[in-house]
């Protein structure tokens, strides 16, 4: 199979783990990116069983939007049900590294709030140590220059996303060479950094569920 295809059979693998446990009044958090992207879509076909959904950026918003789904701002929620999100690399505990469509910020409030974090990506993202995948971490702007000394502090090597501005209106370090053996730890030490909004380790809030696609079929793990 394609990545593509991977990446589709997630998609409608979350939306039926999802539907039976859908009632008038779900609100759905929607995540970001490619895989997102085909669950919003898959969503659309059952769009009448859920009240509405809370989304992770303004490219989500506008395309479930293009389907007549309801978005609603997340203030305006007492609550939010299943975030459904894809992952730039998780490891087997579902500590994730995301960001890679520089939505992190949002991505982590969303599912900071929701009550199941259900993650879909193809076999390409499972790893055995995080870090392989460049950290982003969402900056101030004026901070950027002191936040990336920090880092190399730390032990990676930070370089600026050029040419991208965040929903939120500020700048994205990636960090490279950062082998993440203790996720907890690390994504507490780089939001501890002054000038960090927040960065893409979700280890602090795991998914609850991977469904991951793979040759085999799609085969989903628990956080343990
Ligand atoms: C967006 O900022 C990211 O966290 C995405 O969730 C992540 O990059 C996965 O994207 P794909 O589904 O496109 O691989």
């Amino acid at each position: 199979m394609t990545q593509d295809e991977l990446k589709q059979a997630v998609a409608d693998a979350a939306l039926a783990y999802i539907q039976p446990r859908l009632e008038s009044e779900t609100i759905l958090g929607i995540g970001t990116g490619s895989t997102a992207n085909l669950f919003i879509d898959a969503l659309a076909r059952i769009k009448g069983q859920i009240n509405g959904t809370v989304a992770s950026s303004e490219d989500s918003a506008q395309r479930l939007k293009s389907h007549g789904i309801p978005v609603y701002e997340l203030n305006t929620v007492d609550q939010v049900d299943f975030y459904v999100d894809g992952a730039d690399e998780s490891n087997r505990a579902l500590q994730l590294i995301k960001g890679g469509g520089a939505a992190l910020t949002r991505e982590k409030i969303v599912s900071a709030v929701a009550h199941e974090f259900i993650c879909i990506a193809d076999e390409s993202k499972l790893v055995h140590t995080l870090g392989e995948f460049p950290l982003p971490v969402e900056v101030i702007p004026m901070a950027r220059s002191h936040v990336a000394r920090e880092l190399v502090k730390l032990g990676g090597d930070p370089i600026y996303r050029e040419g991208v501005v965040t929903d939120n209106g500020n700048v994205i370090l990636d960090v490279y060479n950062f082998s993440i053996a203790q996720p907890l730890s690390i994504e507490g030490k780089i939001n501890n950094i002054t000038g960090v909004v927040t960065n893409g380790l979700f280890a602090l809030r795991p998914a609850d569920v991977l469904f991951l696609g793979t040759n085999e079929g799609v085969k989903a793990l628990y956080a343990q």
